[in-house]
């Protein structure tokens, strides 16, 4: 599927604009004729992360099912996850378009969609008519762009969704809603993870079912604020990070047209900045909070370094965009022949080898 995609899939899709490309695809996965190419299961590649166990672990990022409309296709393709969302209480537009942009030569995207979805209660529908399904779907939550209340909104999302989302990601660090990113703040922090996970624990006890809550935070945080962040999550019940979102940064691109566009860059740019976080922020956490990897993986080489610097579990977006609905199969399938090869007996054995290393690098500019 993924030599068809190459060869033509991609031609004609890289044709049309990014967006309505991105749809066609929604559309396509939603027929539900996907053919099933998920990889058979392998124990070496199963981990059990936050009180879930996770078949593998390359997850879909945020932002490619953002109305919860796919998830059963994307699991389907092979990914051991799938994330919806960002979701909103209420549907919005978003930014004017266009809003996504290709920078081919370097694999990479920018966006400002600006959490254009259709709100909390059309993604509730779709995700109560799969209750009961087998797999790993979480919900990503976020706040409307108009809200007098922002932590509300995001109290709300855990409210909505609580019986239906297999984990939370509560996601403060998209750079196309203006001031959202302040949230990652010390005391705004404080406020929201209070609040959020107070309900979350209210919901459990009503419920007998505690559902993890990740928080999804920018790779262009300095240390200071990395410092503030790691102080807070002590302080709260949180069950893990998300590292890292889209870059503000523009640093190394090889593409001169978008380059300039305002908004998140995501893909191979990515990987490094992001990885860095991620074991800096491993070093400041320690080794028993769960960390979700993701920014430039494309490869199974990729995400075998993302854990060895300090991931559990990884996800991808945008090398998707350039590879196709077969990558996520290609590279789980890769990650087990990896272990086999290296007489590795379960994934999780690679976390952590590199921290110290990726952590001492230095940032890109
Ligand atoms: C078009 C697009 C839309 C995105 N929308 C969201 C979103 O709604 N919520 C979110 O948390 N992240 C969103 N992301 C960020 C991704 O989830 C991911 O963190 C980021 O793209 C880095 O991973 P990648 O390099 O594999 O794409 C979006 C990314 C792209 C490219």
């Amino acid at each position: 599927m993924s030599d068809l995609f190459q060869l033509i899939g991609r031609k004609l899709l890289f044709k049309l604009d990014p967006e309505d490309a991105h749809g066609l695809s929604v559309k396509t996965l939603k027929t539900g004729l996907v053919p099933n190419c998920a990889p058979t299961h392998d124990p070496a590649l199963r981990v059990k992360v936050a009180g879930l166990e996770f078949p593998n672990p390359l997850g879909m990022a945020a932002g490619y099912d953002k109305n919860a409309e796919i998830p059963d296709a994307l699991l389907k393709l092979g990914f051991g996850f799938a994330e919806v969302g960002t979701l909103t209480p209420l549907p919005q537009a978003g930014n004017p378009k266009p809003r996504i942009f290709r920078l081919v030569e370097d694999e990479a995207v920018i966006n400002r969609l600006g959490f254009n979805n259709g709100g909390h209660d059309a993604a509730f529908q779709r995700l109560s008519a799969r209750q009961g399904r087998d797999g790993i779907v979480g919900v990503n939550i976020g706040a409307n762009k108009d809200s007098t209340d922002r932590v509300g909104d995001y109290v709300a999302g855990i409210r909505k969704f609580y019986d239906l989302a297999s984990y939370f990601t509560v996601n403060i660090s998209s750079p196309n809603t203006p001031g959202l990113r302040d949230l990652q703040a010390r005391e705004s922090l404080k406020e929201l993870l209070g609040k959020v996970l107070s309900v979350r624990d209210e919901l459990a006890v009503r419920s007998g079912v505690r559902r993890p809550v990740f928080l999804k935070i920018a790779p262009d945080l300095p240390d200071t604020s990395l410092d503030d962040i790691a102080a807070e999550i002590a302080l709260h019940p949180l069950d893990g990070l998300i590292i890292s979102n889209t870059t503000l940064a523009r640093s190394g691109l090889k593409n001169t047209s978008n380059a300039a566009q305002s908004g998140g860059l995501s893909g191979r740019p990515v990987f490094e900045r992001s990885t860095i976080i991620l074991a800096k922020m491993r070093q400041r956490v320690g080794a028993n909070l769960p960390i979700i990897g993701v920014g430039g993986i494309d490869s199974a080489k990729a995400a075998i370094t993302k854990m060895r610097a300090g991931a559990d579990l990884v996800q991808l977006y945008t090398s998707m965009i350039y590879q196709g609905p077969g990558l996520p199969a290609r590279i789980v399938k890769e990650l087990s022949a990896v272990l086999r090869r290296e007489g590795i007996v379960n994934i999780a054995d690679l976390r952590d080898r590199d921290v110290d290393d990726w952590a001492a690098r230095k940032t890109p500019d």
